[in-house]
Formats: structure tokens, sequence, C-alpha cells
């Protein structure tokens, strides 16, 4: 599995007494997959959430809550933890263990830990909503953001009291994902290439007639700004649209599938991961006239098979490289999604369906499953053709380093 790191990092990984502690073993789990060595330290109260025997099991190492150990009485020196580390994680963060942060008080050893890294320090606070709504909880994370210290705000969701709303740690597969953005600020995809197909592709007839169909590619060109924002260099091969090409991106334009095809295998040795979000036409004209047809009261075409790019592409996929597909459908959309997953020898699809209304063909918005190989399923709601894209690229980088969807 490739690192999402550049080298394995050495985290301190803070836990604290909430109940969202109860997701740290699988964040952890995360860190581990990554390569990094991490050293967890509980404050004294988190223990009643998460049994440090767990932590210390999955980070191969002891972990540390006290300053002095209890049974060899050896002392858990702070500083050198905090010089150690390379990056400082704090999940769940109380609002007890943010206040303590905004004022230096050091009386226990993650707290003074804090007070000796130097090192990029990220927190996740998680609380019950109306603390997490409390004036002075608001300003002590101004202030620790003030200060440098990376905030991953808690999300809107059902909370430990019956109540709902924000205050939930995020799931551990998001935490992963933004200390991933955090500690690459350079961009997540810098290095990486990308190739993304849009629009449609027109099957001429005769000089002035094809069959198309109404594909305006705005979901792939969002796509490939998207991929271009997170630091990848992208190719976009393009069907006939009229569509500006995003800032530094590679367009290649074509007019058929014979063209798409080519183009798609001439940059796909190249490419770290593949989205197809082109319409291609399923068809060809059999005998393409060379002069126009003339009018007459019956027209017979015969209609050709054309090659199934996507089909060839992970025919051929090699292990690093992560593909992507598209499905549109009108019925049945899981089921067939499923299907050209298995077939296609995809990572994961995406699934938007014409019976939906606002999504597919032409809008400015979209309404998509996104399907893995494993058959697990991440429905989003109707959104703009850009934030499905930004949630595409998410999913893709969590996909193309980790083998497993961020929960977003
Ligand atoms: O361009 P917009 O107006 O923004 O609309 C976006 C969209 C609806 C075109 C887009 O969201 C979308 O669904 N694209 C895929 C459309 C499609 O062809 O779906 P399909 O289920 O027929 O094909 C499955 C996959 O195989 C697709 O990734 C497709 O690109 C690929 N394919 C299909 C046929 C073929 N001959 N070669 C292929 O590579």
């Amino acid at each position: 599995m490739p690192t999402p790191v550049n080298k394995p990092l050495k985290i301190i990984l803070g836990v604290t007494g909430g109940i969202a502690a109860y997701k740290i073993p699988l964040l952890l789990r995360l860190f581990k997959k990554s390569g990094a060595d991490v050293q967890v330290i509980m404050t004294p109260s988190a223990g009643r959430f998460v049994t440090a025997e767990t932590l210390s099991v999955l980070s191969e190492k002891t972990v540390l809550t006290e300053f002095f150990n209890p049974s060899t009485g050896s002392w858990n020196n702070h500083v050198e933890l905090g010089l150690w580390a390379d990056a400082l994680f704090i999940a769940p963060a109380t609002a007890t263990t943010i206040g303590k942060m905004v004022h230096g008080i050091a009386d226990n050893l993650l707290l003074a830990t804090y007070l000796s890294a130097r090192c990029p320090v990220i927190i996740a606070p998680a609380m019950d909503l109306d603390m997490y709504a409390h004036d002075s909880v608001t300003e002590n994370l101004h202030t620790l953001e003030s200060r440098g210290v990376h905030i991953i705000p808690a999300e809107d969701g059902p909370l430990a009291s019956g109540l709902a709303g924000p205050g939930r740690l995020p799931e551990p597969e998001t935490l992963f994902a933004e200390f991933l953005k955090i500690m690459n600020p350079e961009l997540p995809l810098k290095g990486k290439h990308v190739l993304v197909t849009a629009g449609p592709t027109y099957e001429p007839i005769d000089p002035v007639r094809f069959i198309g169909n109404h594909s305006s590619g705005k979901m792939g060109f969002a796509i490939a700004e998207a991929f271009k924002k997170a630091g990848a260099s992208v190719t976009l091969v393009s069907g006939p649209v009229s569509l500006k090409t995003p800032k530094e991106v590679n367009r290649i334009n074509v007019i058929t599938a014979e063209q798409m095809r080519e183009a798609c295998l001439n940059e796909r040795d190249k490419a770290d991961i593949i989205v197809m979000a082109a319409a291609v036409a399923d068809f060809k004209v059999e005998n393409q006239a060379d002069l126009k047809i003339k009018k007459s009261s019956h027209l017979t075409l015969s209609l050709i098979k054309n090659p199934d790019i996507l089909q060839e592409l992970g025919n051929v996929k090699s292990t690093n490289q992560t593909l992507i597909g598209f499905a549109l459908e009108s019925h049945d959309g899981l089921e067939y999604a499923k299907e050209k997953i298995t077939r296609k020898n995809l990572d994961f699809i995406v699934l938007n369906s014409l019976a939906d209304e606002g999504a597919g063909f032409g809008h400015d918005t979209n309404k998509v499953n996104l399907i893995d190989k494993a058959k697990n399923v991440r429905e989003y709601p109707l959104l703009s053709k850009k934030a499905v894209a930004d949630i595409v690229v998410k999913q893709a980088i969590q996909y193309h380093f980790s083998g497993i969807f961020a929960d977003i």
C-alpha cells in the first residue's frame, strides 16, 4: 500500500476524556496503516471511554498517561516527547483540554507535552452542542487557531446526550483525510498525474450529421478542476463541449469514441488516477457516408458497437492505479453500477440517475452515490456539480492512498 506521507511520521495521538474517544482505535489503525510511528498519550479521564490496552496493542507501544510510570517510577519526559513528534494530534479534544491549552495549564502529561511540542498541533474538538456553541469554547478555539493550532471542526449530527447538532467528532477516515491535508500543505496530489474524460462523443453519420448525447461536460470539467486544485497534473480528454478549460489543465479535444479511446490509451500509463466522466456513445454508424446523405422518406442506419474505453482501461489497470467510472442509469441504478464495478475492474463508481430531478446531463447540479468494489455505498444529496467534484476528488485521494472511502 502506498504511504500517504513521504516518510513515516512520528505522531503523538492525544486522547482526552470524551465519549467520542471510542472512535480513536480506528483512527490509530489508519495512522499505523499509513506507516506512521504513533505514541498515544491519554489524559487521566480518557481511560473511562477507551482502554489503554486497546490503544497499546494497536500502536505497538505502551500508552502514556502519567508523568511517572507508576510501576517503575521512571519519568515520562514530556520535553523529549514534544521534540520527538512530527505531529501532535488531539482527538477528541474536550472543552477542558481546549481551555487548559489556551491558558498553558500543564496538569497532565498530554498538556505538558503540548506546551513542549514544536511540531504542528491538530485538534478535533468533540462535546455536546451547547458546550461547543458556548462563547468560551468558541473564543478558546479562535485563540488556539490564532496561535497556529489546526482545528478540525466538529460535525453536525446525533450526540451522546440524545441531542442533535454540531459537536460530533468526525469519523476516523475524515480525521485521517484532514490530517493528510494539514501535513501535506503543498497539496495532497503533488507529483501525481490524473486523467479525466468529459463530455459526449459524436459519431458521424455523414459530413453534417452525427449521433450524440446531451452531455455538457460540466461534471468532468469540474472534476478536472478539483484535481488541479489538489495539486495533481491533469489531462482532460474532452468531447465536443463549449466550456472553458480549467486553469493549468492540459486539454485534449476529441470528437468520436475512437479518438477518445486513442487519447486515453496514450495517457493511461502515466496516470495515477483515472476518472471516466464522459458519456461515450455506445454505438457508431457502420458505414459513414463521405457525402451528405440526401433527404428521402426513409433512412436506415446500421450501428455497430464502439469500444468500451473504461473496460479496456480496467483490463490493463496497474496495481497503483485508481480507476473510477461513472454510471448513468434510468432505473435499478445500484444494481447496474455494482455490476459495472466488477466487470470493468474499477476501484469505485459514481452513480447518477436520470430519475433524479436536477441530476445527470446538462444541469449545474448532480445527485450521486459512490460505490466501491467492496460494494460500500456513500449516498449524497443534490449538490452543485462543483461540490460533487470535490467529493469525488476527496474520495479518490483517500481511496488512492488508503484503499477505503472517507466518511464524507
Ligand atoms: O456532462 P454533463 O452534462 O455534466 O453530465 C454528466 C454525465 C451525466 C455525463 C456524467 O455524470 C456521467 O454519468 N457520465 C457517464 C455517462 C455514461 O456513459 O454512463 P454509462 O453508464 O453508459 O457508462 C459507464 C462508464 O463507462 C462511464 O464511466 C463511461 O465513461 C464509460 N464508457 C461507456 C461506454 C463506452 N463505450 N466507453 C466507456 O468508457
